[in-house]
């Protein structure tokens, strides 16, 4: 029987072996897809199953969608670029990382009609997810990306890969966006906040990363003033789908019932 791994620290609440093995299920595939929790001295020993087949495929999650890239032997040049792997597979004897977030946050824009082209975007943190957002805006014509990050080293660092985006000193938004995307971690926790005053925003797209929560207080908070929002599962669920579609050749069906199926975890 086929194995597919997705790796991270903490991993215990990784939706991704659930939607996996719904698709294999679905697609009569017969194989298993399961979490493990590594750590950096695991990774060539895993990278090596996956080299003589041990492993048909891997997903990688936070923290080491980075720290992986050195073990690999190729890199698309969506990872290259965002310095970034989520998925990993065999070509060819060669061990290649690719980055699936890209296409994922892309294709949930589509889902819920978002055009980006000519839009302004604010993207808060300069976290590990954070340049393949960047990638996803620049890629879809988006005409400013300004970032703001607690930290602001890591959003420079960020400019040397993407020299056209703008840096804005933590606790400060634009005066004009039309979509804010929360990529930091703040709202994984009940009582954790975005201290941000969006009290004069209205009508644009609010959007967290985050989906557990399922509706943080940056997004209940933007309902309340009549904002759009959308939460991270649909970039979720899209990785996943082009993942699948890299290991086994087609793309499964995203049906809407794999949106609640997910959701009710
Ligand atoms: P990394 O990928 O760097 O390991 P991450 O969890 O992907 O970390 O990213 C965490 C992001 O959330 C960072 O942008 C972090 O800001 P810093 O770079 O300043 O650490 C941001 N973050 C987390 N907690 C935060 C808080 N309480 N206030 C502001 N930003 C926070």
């Amino acid at each position: 029987m086929k194995k597919y791994l997705v790796i991270g620290n903490p991993i215990e609440h990784s939706l991704s072996p659930k939607l996996h093995n719904y698709w294999f299920k679905k697609n009569n595939i017969i194989a298993q897809y399961e979490k493990r929790k590594l750590s950096e001295k695991d990774f060539q020993n895993i990278i090596d199953d996956l080299r003589h087949g041990k492993i048909s495929g891997i997903n990688v999650t936070v923290p080491f969608k980075r720290s992986i890239i050195p073990f690999l032997d190729d890199l698309s040049s969506e990872a290259k670029k965002t310095k970034s792997v989520n998925t990993i597979y065999k070509t060819e004897n060669k061990i290649r990382g690719h980055n699936t977030d890209i296409e994922g946050f892309t294709q949930s824009l589509e889902r819920i009609k978002f055009k980006v082209e000519g839009k302004n975007s604010f993207i808060l943190g300069a976290g590990g997810v954070t340049a393949s957002i960047i990638h996803a805006l620049n890629s879809l014509g988006a005409s400013k990306v300004v970032i703001s990050n607690r930290t602001r080293e890591k959003a420079e660092e960020l400019k040397k890969l993407f020299p056209k985006i703008e840096i804005l000193d933590w606790g400060k938004k634009p005066s004009e966006f039309d979509i804010v995307i929360n990529t930091t971690s703040i709202g994984l926790k009940d009582n954790e906040e975005i201290k941000l005053d969006f009290s004069k925003c209205e009508n644009k797209l609010f959007y967290d990363l985050i989906y557990n929560p399922f509706e943080t207080k940056f997004l209940s908070n933007a309902k309340k003033l009549k904002n759009k929002t959308e939460n991270g599962l649909g970039m979720f669920v899209y990785q996943a789908q082009k993942s699948f579609e890299i290991w086994n050749g087609f793309l499964p069906k995203v049906e809407e019932k794999i949106f609640s199926m997910l959701a009710n975890d």
